[in-house]
């Protein structure tokens, strides 16, 4: 038995073990890292199974302080390594974050550029699929190469948008480009952050999704304080505030991308579900 354990360890030919759940933005500053943070922390928390996080925005990545850690050239490291890129190594960069999360932390200094090839994090990938269970990726607001082809791999993706037109022109074109990129794979999800900030105008839910044909993965409201504090105090929002409602959803969200649940129909608010619930007596 442990023969065989190890095999499915070590066999590079044995079939990938770890899925890939890509976070890409539909703009940029939309909340797509904390939330890719905060799903991360949930899933190796919740599922008590080994998690890679992986900062992608290696000039601006925001990982080490979301999770208090010193900065670390982790995620820099691993991908200029190549083909010379192996378990040992990996184990090496990984800088722990919680009981079962570790990151690979991008640099975020600006001595260098990052025009990426196209296949640049695809060793990087293959490497930690062999051994983990989960990896998030946590890419940056970019449509090269690079971003275009980890998108097109990944086991999950997740666009995140926040209400308004630029990112639902930007989500449908991403979504339209994925559906040609992955025709065998599984449809994006979309997930709606900072609903409801304060005088600003945004599209309502329904009609943000109605031209997209899909229903979000989750909605998120707009909440400076809790999404300020956590990134300040370097802590995510499970561990500081366990009974907010946002909470509940990174624990739905955590389910979903794993297989574990489907996503929720949207409630129905109209006046034949009123009508049926009279109906229902309830
Ligand atoms: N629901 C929310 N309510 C309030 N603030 C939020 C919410 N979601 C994210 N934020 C805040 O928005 C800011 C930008 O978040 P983040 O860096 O995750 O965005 P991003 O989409 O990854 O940006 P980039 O394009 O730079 O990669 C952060 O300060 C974060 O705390
Ligand atoms: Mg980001």
């Amino acid at each position: 038995m442990i023969g065989v354990v190890s095999q499915i360890f070590v066999d590079p030919t044995a079939a990938p073990l770890g899925r890939i759940v890509a976070f890409v933005g539909a703009k940029g500053g939309v909340g797509s890292s904390t939330i890719a943070h905060n799903v991360a922390w949930t899933m190796s928390a919740q599922f008590k199974a080994e998690t890679v996080l992986l900062d992608a925005d290696l000039a601006f990545g925001t990982a080490n302080m979301d999770f208090d850690q010193d900065p670390a050239q982790g995620m820099a490291e691993a991908i200029f390594s190549n083909e010379r890129f192996d378990e040992v190594m990996l184990d090496r960069l990984l800088t722990k974050c919680s009981e079962h999360l570790s990151m690979l932390s991008a640099p975020a200094i600006l001595d260098r550029t990052y025009d990426l090839p196209s296949d640049a994090v695809l060793p990087l990938l293959e490497v930690a699929q062999r051994s983990t269970p989960l990896i998030i990726i946590d890419l940056p607001h970019l449509w090269s190469d690079w971003v275009k082809r980890t998108l097109t791999i990944a086991d999950e993706v997740v666009i995140v948008a926040t209400p308004d037109l630029a990112n639902l022109r930007n989500a449908k074109n991403m979504l339209d480009q994925l559906a040609t990129l992955r025709p065998n794979d599984k449809k994006p999800y979309l997930l709606l952050n900072q609903i409801g900030v304060p005088k600003r105008p945004e599209i309502a839910v329904k009609e943000f999704t109605a031209p997209l044909g899909l229903t979000p993965i989750a909605t998120i409201p707009f909440d400076p304080q809790l999404f300020g504090n956590a990134g300040n105090n370097g802590q995510m929002i499970g561990e500081m505030d366990a009974a907010n409602p946002v909470t509940a959803t990174f624990n739905e969200m955590a389910h979903i991308l794993t297989g574990r649940a489907e996503i929720k129909a949207p409630k129905k608010t109209g006046l034949k579900s009123i009508l049926n619930r009279l109906k229902r007596g309830k």
